[in-house]
């Protein structure tokens, strides 16, 4: 009955890197004024890299599985690089989103790219 691939439904059921950082360096939202829904997301920055990376949404299958693929595409990475994904990256790691839930992978990109920024404002380097 899926729409969706089984990667997104994988990620959906067993979402990675989902909840709070406490003490995180950089936190970033997005919302998505059509449907109401919302990402937070919390990085951890060491030398310039994402070393840790969590998330919280509260919508719908495909933003839940977007937020856990862009936790693992960003891990590791360095803030330069992160910036860089798109959405179409992250649908392209979940093997494709249907067309009408391409909006949702706009939440994943836009707030990661959010809490990027607010860990340099933070470091006064904005
Ligand atoms: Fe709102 Fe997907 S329907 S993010």
């Amino acid at each position: 009955m899926s729409m969706y691939s089984k990667k997104v439904m994988e990620h959906f059921l067993n979402p990675r890197n989902m909840g709070v950082i406490e003490d995180a360096d950089g936190i970033g939202t997005a919302g998505n004024p059509v449907c109401g829904d919302t990402m937070t997301i919390y990085i951890k920055v060491k030398n310039g890299r994402i070393v840790d990376i969590k998330f919280q949404t509260f919508g719908c299958a495909a933003a839940i599985a977007t937020s856990s693929m862009i936790t693992e595409l960003a891990k590791g990475k360095t803030l330069e690089e992160a910036e860089k994904i798109t959405r179409d990256d992250v649908a392209d790691a979940l093997d494709g989103l249907p067309p009408i839930k391409m909006h949702c992978s706009n939440l994943a990109a836009d707030a990661l790219r959010a809490a990027i920024e607010d860990y340099r404002k933070k470091r006064g380097e904005k």
